[in-house]
């Protein structure tokens, strides 16, 4: 049966809605700038990615040859050899984060897992879930965890295979760990590199830190065990999704053979998107490495001018190496709210997303932050 007068109508009034708010966004880290219009066809088909896209699935609707690339393309970008690695599209950062706590928490049942004060929510979730010890470290006031007390507190767990979440861009102040430096604390504490885990939570800075000239340690040579990026934050999807890679002999480790489905289950999902990874495909080749460089420069460019004007009139604007997250003072709710802010104590950020080809929303926003700033006359 075709929809109601009154259901259609509903439908319409969403879409007038969606396309007049199509770039909102100066607020969450979602970029905006895609076209995935020649995927529209494969909307009228379940396409299902149950299981390893390496292996024969008997649901013959699975793009596992476009998932393959995509974690092929993610194997070079955080350099580990694609044959010795495995990861899959997943529903966005947080199930890539989980994943990535799991193979820790299998290698190393009885470890602790120390995250800082600025991690993603979602994680003191994941250690509930999976019932993993934790505990949580000092951060340094520009969101970085602090070093001194990571490394007193794995001290004193006397835990012998700590279990180390890394934050590769913060939520909040697009902060960065520095894993070289926690590696070398850990070898000054006595740690050999292959005692402990390192998971790296890259959910916006993953598709960053690859394309830009100087980045900070990110990548498997670098030191991380595994990592979780969104797919609809600097790439940008309709549908939220991401990727999350690990060491494949990790993975082999939770890998159960299932009868039903005539191959291995890995992933914390049964069921699993199947037109995600079309999506990151068609975005992963729609821009050659050099135009992504560009469009990553555009944006922290953009970055920059809005901490630069911000300071103009007095206001203390700040960002992260490598960040397109601009920190600022929290200005008030009626501010915030208009513009769709995430805020957090004192501050608010404003992320200077790819869909941002011009100034004028960050002046808007500027310009409502000063006003706010000045005295009522009465
Ligand atoms: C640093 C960080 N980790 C994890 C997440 C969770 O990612 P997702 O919303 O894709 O599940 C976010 C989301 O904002 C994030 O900023």
């Amino acid at each position: 049966m075709p929809l109601s007068i009154d259901n259609q109508n509903k439908l319409d009034a969403f879409w007038a809605h969606c396309v007049k708010n199509q770039y909102f966004n100066i607020g969450y880290p979602e970029s905006a700038d895609f076209d995935y219009g020649s995927l529209e066809r494969f909307m009228r088909f379940s396409i299902n990615n149950c299981g390893d896209w390496g292996e024969y699935c008997n649901y013959l609707l699975n793009s596992f040859d476009f998932e393959k690339e995509v974690i092929k393309y993610f194997a070079q970008l955080y350099r580990i050899p694609f044959e010795e690695s495995w990861g899959y599209v997943t529903n966005g950062g947080t199930e890539g984060n989980m994943f990535g706590c799991y193979l820790a928490r299998e290698l190393y049942p009885d470890s602790t897992l120390f995250y800082s004060k600025d991690t993603h929510y979602s994680v003191a979730k994941i250690v509930k879930l999976l019932r993993i010890k934790s505990q949580v470290v000092e951060s340094l006031p520009n969101g970085e965890v602090d070093y001194q007390d990571l490394i007193s507190k794995i001290k004193r767990s006397g835990d012998e295979h700590p279990i180390i979440f890394a934050n590769l861009g913060t939520t909040v102040k697009g902060a960065m760990d520095d894993i070289k430096k926690i590696q070398e604390l850990m070898a000054a504490a006595g740690f050999a590199r292959q005692d402990y885990y390192i998971h790296g939570d890259a959910a916006l800075s993953g598709m960053i830190l690859p394309f830009v000239d100087n980045p900070q340690a990110f990548t498997f040579a670098d030191g991380i065990d595994s990592i979780s990026v969104s797919g609809h934050k600097m790439i940008g999807s309709p549908i939220p999704c991401g990727i999350t890679l690990a060491k494949k002999k990790n993975v082999d480790m939770i890998s159960v053979e299932i009868d039903y489905i005539a191959a291995h289950d890995k992933t914390i999902t049964g069921s699993r998107n199947g037109h995600t990874p079309l999506l990151l495909w068609h975005a992963l080749n729609y821009y050659t490495f050099e135009e992504q460089k560009q469009r990553i420069a555009h944006c922290l460019k953009m970055a920059q001018y809005t901490v630069d004007r911000f300071k103009q009139f007095g206001i203390d604007a700040w960002r992260n190496k490598n960040s397109i997250t601009v920190v600022f003072p929290c200005p008030t709710e009626r501010v915030w709210k208009k513009h769709c802010l995430a805020t957090s104590g004192k501050y608010a950020h404003l992320i200077t997303t790819a869909h941002h080809l011009d100034t004028s929303k960050i002046d808007e926003l500027i310009a409502d932050v000063v006003a706010d700033m000045e005295p009522v006359v009465a």
